[in-house]
């Protein structure tokens, strides 16, 4: 029976795995490297395919472009913004770096982030830092390892152009106060990227609650989509200002031998040529999300992601480093065991996980002196009998 802390019925929860057929295979707790793909989706993907391998990959994309215009509406439901607000690119890395970079950015900027930042994002501020002299500032924590939203308060300053923040770090169980930052960026009247990688598909998210500018997130983790496709968001308030580094003629029109004329919506920001199979799956993957109601889902992950925890803690020597109040369903672990080869261990058992390395988030790593260890990230078609057999492997093999 559904309850409080878990909403799915085992009938509903039936279908959900009958549709996921991967769950025959592994236990797959590898959601925030990239989720199982239902069948629906990836029908959709071979659909398209087919239809490119009959009939010519241009000619589909024209047969198909209802579909492919639903995916915007499909993507900025799932946001609660605009359809003009939303870009469709082939990872989330570019959605960001494409943001990053439209900043008009002028030397002594400041770009305050969080101390949980993802690596790729945490390169990019250092080399605007050496090309352009741009300054970047991690905000402190609080006592539960979330951004400390009074310590941004009191570094706000006029040089401060941009807060730059992940919203669930890849390292760990921690979600930020992303709505509270949104709050400081608007009352302050600086621009907010948010990196909603390991967020999206996980919980909800109103980017006009939040309040960000910017919002960059992929298909392929928790939104159950196909890999090579990833989305930002941009508020269409500054979309006029921002001109991306990467423009093409997608992007904007040429429109005379000296001049090009940038479109108004975020598809700016976009390249020409992507995968369409790609993008159709994804907004095959977000209609199923949206079925079975993102506040649910959030819940679900919740519940079997803390009886994930309370189980690992139970082993003794096993240690689970998940910071913040709030608890997303990426949990992280180590013990008295060589992570990485328990890793490969634990795929050959058939239980596919990931590794956390140092230099993924090394600032939050070396502020809790922490080496590799596991990442163990749950769904909401996983099940209690997958976190029990999961439990009982590393107790068994520690
Ligand atoms: C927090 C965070 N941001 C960004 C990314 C990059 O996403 P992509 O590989 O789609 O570019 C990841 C990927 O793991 C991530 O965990």
């Amino acid at each position: 029976m559904p309850d409080s802390k878990n909403p799915f019925s085992a009938e509903e929860l039936d279908q959900i795995r009958k549709e996921t057929p991967g769950v025959q295979h592994v236990v797959h707790f590898n959601n925030a490297g990239a989720s199982l793909m239902n069948i629906q989706v990836a029908q959709k993907v071979s659909e398209y395919l087919d239809h490119e391998l009959r009939y010519g990959g241009y000619e589909t994309a024209i047969e198909y472009r209802q579909q492919i215009e639903a995916t915007y509406q499909n993507i900025a439901d799932h946001l609660q913004c605009n359809f003009r607000e939303v870009a469709i690119m082939e990872n989330a890395t570019v959605a960001w770096q494409q943001a990053l970079l439209s900043i008009p950015w002028k030397p002594d900027d400041i770009i305050l982030t969080s101390r949980a930042e993802y690596a790729s994002n945490y390169i990019a501020f250092l080399q605007l830092q050496k090309r352009l002299g741009v300054e970047v500032k991690p905000i402190p924590n609080n006592e539960f390892g979330e951004v400390d939203v009074q310590a941004l308060e009191s570094i706000i300053q006029p040089r401060v152009r941009l807060i730059a923040i992940t919203h669930i770090p890849t390292n760990g169980g921690l979600v930020n106060p992303a709505a509270e930052i949104g709050s400081i960026a608007r009352k302050y009247g600086i621009w907010y990227l948010l990196d909603a990688c390991q967020s999206a598909g996980q919980m909800s998210l109103n980017v006009k609650e939040i309040g960000c500018d910017f919002l960059s997130a992929t298909s392929r983790k928790f939104l159950r989509g196909p890999r090579g496709v990833g989305l930002l968001y941009v508020n269409e308030r500054i979309l006029p200002g921002l001109e991306p580094v990467l423009l093409d003629l997608h992007g904007a029109t040429w429109d005379t031998p000296t001049s090009y004329r940038i479109r108004p919506d975020a598809r700016r920001f976009e390249n020409w040529e992507f995968n369409l199979a790609g993008v159709l799956g994804l907004s095959e993957a977000i209609a199923y999300a949206s079925s079975l109601g993102i506040d649910r889902i959030w819940q679900r992950i919740q519940y079997l992601a803390d009886l994930l925890r309370t189980g690992l803690e139970q082993i003794p020597d096993v240690s689970v480093h998940d910071l913040g109040r709030v608890k997303s369903g990426i949990v992280s672990f180590k013990g008295p065991f060589n992570s990485k080869r328990m890793k490969l261990r634990l795929g050959k058992a058939g239980f596919n996980t990931s590794l956390i390395v140092p230099e993924g988030t090394l600032l939050d790593m070396q502020d809790r002196g922490l080496g590799e260890m596991i990442r163990a990230s749950v769904h909401y078609y996983n099940d209690e009998n997958e976190i029990r057999q999961f439990v009982s492997y590393i107790k068994e093999h520690i």
